[in-house]
């Protein structure tokens, strides 16, 4: 049982109990049918959800956690995604929302669960209890004809894919996502979203690793969607990866061959993505929608030693952070930087004042030190405590392109 700062609720373990309640939580807060109700309760782990009970003992509000690992500087670090939240539509606007979200952290850190994601409906709600924004998530609409020139290197031979070769899709994107900050470890349930195992109605194409037999260089995989009148078909891609230029050239040529029926193609990616050194034309009317992702640390001493930090670098910067939801995190730090290794010792002069959202953002290498301080997010009188905190930090910002 715990309280939260600010709202007069009581939020509470979920037992079996409460299933059938988050259920309803669940299915009024995203228009799920009825029929799709069991499949929620059957993705739902009792032992990762909180709740607040109504008057009548109803499920008022509940959160639910899957437990990731999510890459930075290297290092997997482990990830509680909360998935999902919801407060019954006759609860809302009390705080329950808040509740059950800062409810799970003292959870979380007794797990090691040392950061926390999510996708916000509301930034402003999960910034109140500590969060704040870490990345982008950008659906865009790419001219096929902006892809097609991207001609296929003579030294690489792109093949079709087959279910064969879905093993080492898996295998090939495990070799590329450690050196992606913000990519995640993938589950076989995460992978059946993103590529059927069957390939039903997907599209794959693959590049061989010529060194390494059964092993890929890079792999893209697309299905079809809905057309834009009068052609028939856009292609809507789940993914291209690879781990060298030319490879990765060669796949998204191939996945943007087909403009002559469906001249438009879809990726989701960063807002600043790398397609972007690779394509040589611009579409203002390309962004269909775009939101952004959010990180908070439930550790901030755990969530410092855990991810990996720039080579070659060493420095030290006082802190004084600010959290009321996991108090563990609140007061002065010394910020120490050794050569791809950090860690926050207590104490210090606490030159560098700011929330536990802040800290958040600056350490996954979303915002800037100077950024936050614009934005009144931090505070510093010491110009060069400042700079330093910047020039220990990660230098781009995360990307994360799976939706949970
Ligand atoms: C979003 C939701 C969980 C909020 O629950 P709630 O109990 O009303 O939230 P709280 O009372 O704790 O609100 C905290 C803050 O969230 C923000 N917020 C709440 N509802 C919001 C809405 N509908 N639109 C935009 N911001 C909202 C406000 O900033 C609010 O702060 P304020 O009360 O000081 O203005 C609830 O409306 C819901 O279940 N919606 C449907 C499912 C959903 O969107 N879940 C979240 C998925 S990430």
């Amino acid at each position: 049982m715990a309280t939260v700062p600010g709202v007069d609720a009581v939020v509470e373990r979920a037992t079996v109990d409460d299933l059938a309640g988050m259920a309803e939580c669940f299915r009024l807060g995203f228009g799920a049918t009825e029929a799709e109700r069991a499949r929620w309760e059957r993705g739902l782990d009792v032992d990762r959800a909180v709740v607040v009970h109504g008057r009548d003992g109803e499920v008022a509000a509940a959160s639910h956690i899957r437990p990731f690992q999510q890459w930075f500087g290297g290092r997997s670090v482990p990830l509680a995604g909360f998935s999902p939240v919801a407060v019954l539509p006759e609860h809302r606007g009390r705080g329950l929302g808040r509740a059950v979200t800062a409810g799970q952290f003292a959870d979380l850190r007794d797990r090691g669960e040392v950061i926390a994601g999510l996708f916000p409906a509301s930034v402003a709600l999960y910034r109140g209890v500590g969060f704040e924004v870490a990345g982008s998530y950008v659906h865009r609409r790419i001219p096929a004809a902006h892809l097609s020139p991207l001609r296929l290197p003579d030294s690489v031979r792109v093949r079709r894919g087959s279910v064969d070769d879905v093993a080492a899709v898996h295998r090939c994107y495990d070799r590329i996502a450690p050196g992606i900050d913000g990519a995640v470890t993938r589950t076989e349930a995460w992978w059946a979203r993103r590529l059927p195992p069957d390939l039903a109605d997907t599209v794959l194409y693959v590049v061989d690793d010529p060194g390494r037999p059964g092993e890929l260089r890079g792999y893209g995989s697309y299905r079809h969607g809905t057309a834009r009148p009068p052609y028939d078909y856009s292609v809507v891609v789940a993914e291209v990866q690879a781990v060298d230029g030319d490879s990765l050239r060669a796949l998204w040529g191939v996945v943007g061959s087909s403009g002559s029926q469906a001249p438009d193609v879809e990726v989701i990616g960063p807002a600043e993505d790398p397609i972007f050194l690779l394509v040589g034309a611009a579409d203002p009317r390309a962004v269909r929608s775009e939101i952004r992702w959010m990180l908070r640390l439930v550790d901030a001493a755990g969530a410092v030693a855990a991810r990996g930090w720039r080579p070659g670098l060493r420095g030290a910067v006082d802190l004084d952070v600010v959290d009321d939801h996991a108090p563990w995190n609140a007061g002065r730090w010394r910020l120490e930087v050794d050569d791809g290794e950090a860690r926050l010792v207590p104490g210090g002069t606490g030159a560098v004042r700011l929330g536990i959202g802040a800290l958040s953002s600056w350490w996954a290498g979303y915002a800037r030190a100077r950024t936050l301080a614009s934005a009144g997010l931090l505070a510093c009188a010491d110009a060069a405590a400042l700079a330093s905190f910047d020039a220990v930090g990660a230098t781009s910002p995360p990307i994360l392109v799976d939706f949970y």
